[in-house]
């Protein structure tokens, strides 16, 4: 299935300059959601997953179903302030200045090899934050899959130590 007919490409949004891609109409069809989810599965039954770890908002869209069909759980990553209990934190940079990702202390045990999943690599800034705060859990990061990579932001090279599956590139 050609995923890439699903993506909208919004130019200039949310700011000038920024070519978005938008993966509702992707969200929205029934057959390419189960195909994209699908192809992630696929790429992760081999790999033991224990647990699949997601950032927000669209981290958790991806990852969820992903983690049902690998019948384990899924543990959000999130902004500062939005989990209620006990939390540990990192972070990272921006374009411009920087933010903080946090996830529970309980989230991950010790040992337990983690799937990391988002909507998509750009920087791999998010993606980095968030093996720190896996891995400062005693967590094991065995993979990262993603629908969509923007090629020429180079995310790879901050990710290469990790096993990494994209759908779309651009
Ligand atoms: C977007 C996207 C990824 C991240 C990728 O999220 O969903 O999580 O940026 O960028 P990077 O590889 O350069 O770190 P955003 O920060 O817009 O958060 P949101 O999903 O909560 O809107």
């Amino acid at each position: 299935m050609d995923l890439e007919k699903y993506i909208a490409i919004v130019e200039d949004w949310p700011s000038k300059g920024i070519s978005f891609k938008d993966i509702t109409p992707l969200m929205a069809d029934g057959a390419a959601f189960k195909y994209a989810t699908d192809q992630i599965v696929e790429y992760a039954k081999e790999k033991q997953i224990d647990i699949v770890v997601g950032p927000e908002a669209r981290g958790f869209i991806i990852g969820c179903p992903v983690a049902y069909a690998l019948g384990v759980g899924f543990a959000p990553v999130r902004k500062e302030g939005k989990l209620p209990r006990e939390t540990i934190k990192v972070e990272y940079g921006l374009e411009y200045g920087k933010d903080v990702l946090t996830i529970h202390k309980d989230a991950v045990k010790p040992g337990q090899r983690v799937l990391i999943i988002d909507d998509l690599l750009a920087t791999g800034g998010t993606i980095e934050a968030t093996k720190k705060l896996v891995e400062q859990l005693g967590g094991i990061v065995v993979g990262a899959a993603f629908l969509i990579e923007l090629t020429y932001l180079n995310g790879r090279e901050k990710l290469s130590g990790i096993d990494l599956k994209t759908l779309i590139q651009y």
